[in-house]
């Protein structure tokens, strides 16, 4: 049966106006752009993880604050269980932010030093009038002992510089869990913390998803991490989504030559095995005069001319698979 669906972004696209001095401004008499978003279209399906994966600065913590509603886009829709939300506002603003949580990727940033654990946990509940006085402590209570914050008690009174980055972060999930989210938007959750710690914060998100039936869309920029966690793969390149699939069908059988390029940058843990290393020519090119026609032509071993001069759509390639590029 397939599942129902959440989250569908259509279209999305977000320019930010680089910013430059007036004499800059007088000199070039133009306007620049980051192109940090262009145009991305996804669905994401109730209680499925959806991976959305690239390297820094491709735009993943743009598209999660826009799905968020945290910022808004140039152009483009986001719709929210058949609803369209992209520019609500007021009490459906409101309402829609009980629904929809987002973890930051930093926790050392995303706490405010000098709010205790228990306030920290408990503002989500005080903003949307849920719950006070007892009921709210019992309620913090619960989610910091749910995420393993045990004993949650003496955790409550604690401040978070008396936190690892792990403990923090483990906070971070408890308060975007404690109202009882629907789709929330992991933006790279693991990355500042201990690479021993990692595995515990993945299995803990895994246990709650599992628990409570929820939708992630799961930001990282390591395929490792992606292919443990999610049920969908999408590679992102430039502000562009260059292939979407099944995670299966995106290890198995990646088609995008940048997806090819990053998958073979995954070390092998088999010494046996050969691995076929598919190098990636020069660099991440800018994003406010981002290349014509396919964005990732100038680094691709197998660019034709028409690569240059016509943007590929997203085609399907099999049942469930997508992807950007005039190979196929
Ligand atoms: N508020 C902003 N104003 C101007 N440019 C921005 C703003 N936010 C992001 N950008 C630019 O948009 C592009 C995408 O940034 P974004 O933070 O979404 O990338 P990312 O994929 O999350 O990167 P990372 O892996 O480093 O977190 C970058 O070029 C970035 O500099
Ligand atoms: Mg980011």
């Amino acid at each position: 049966m397939e599942r129902k669906v959440e989250l569908k972004v259509v279209n999305l696209k977000k320019y930010f106006p680089v910013q430059k001095s007036f004499l800059e401004r007088l000199l070039s008499g133009k306007i620049e752009y980051v192109q940090a978003v262009n145009r991305i279209s996804f669905e994401v399906r109730r209680g499925e993880v959806f991976g959305l994966v690239g390297e820094s600065g491709c735009g993943k913590t743009t598209t999660g604050r826009l799905i968020t509603r945290l910022i808004e886009p140039t152009e483009g829709k986001i719709i929210f269980k058949g609803e369209d939300v992209t520019f609500i506002q007021g009490e459906r603003l409101r309402e829609f932010r009980k629904y929809v949580q987002i973890i930051f990727q930093n926790p050392y940033a995303s706490l405010n030093p000098r709010m205790r654990i228990g306030e920290a946990t408990a503002h989500p509940l005080e903003i949307h009038g849920i719950a006070t006085g007892e009921r709210k402590k019992k309620m913090v209570f619960e989610m910091l002992e749910k995420v393993g914050l045990e004993p949650a008690k003496k955790f409550y009174d604690l401040y978070p510089f008396e936190l690892s980055g792990g403990q923090r972060q483990r906070v971070a999930i408890a308060r975007a869990m404690i109202l009882n989210p629907e789709l929330v938007v992991a933006d790279e959750p693991i990355s500042m913390i201990d690479v021993s710690l990692r595995a515990k914060i993945l299995e803990l998100m895994l246990m709650l998803k599992e628990e409570r039936n929820l939708t992630y869309v799961f930001i990282t920029h390591d395929l490792a991490v992606a292919k443990y966690i999610s049920d969908w793969i999408g590679i992102m390149y430039l502000g562009e989504i260059v292939e979407i699939g099944r995670k299966e069908q995106i290890f198995s059988t990646p088609y995008h030559p940048y997806t090819k390029a990053l998958l073979s940058a995954i070390p092998v843990p088999d010494p046996k095995r050969e691995k076929k290393d598919i190098k990636l020519k020069g660099e991440v090119p800018s994003s406010i005069n981002p290349p014509s026609g396919c964005r990732f032509h100038p680094r691709c071993s197998f660019a034709k001319d028409k690569c240059s001069n016509l943007k590929p759509s997203l085609k399907m390639v099999d049942k469930d698979h997508y992807v950007a590029c005039h190979l196929y």
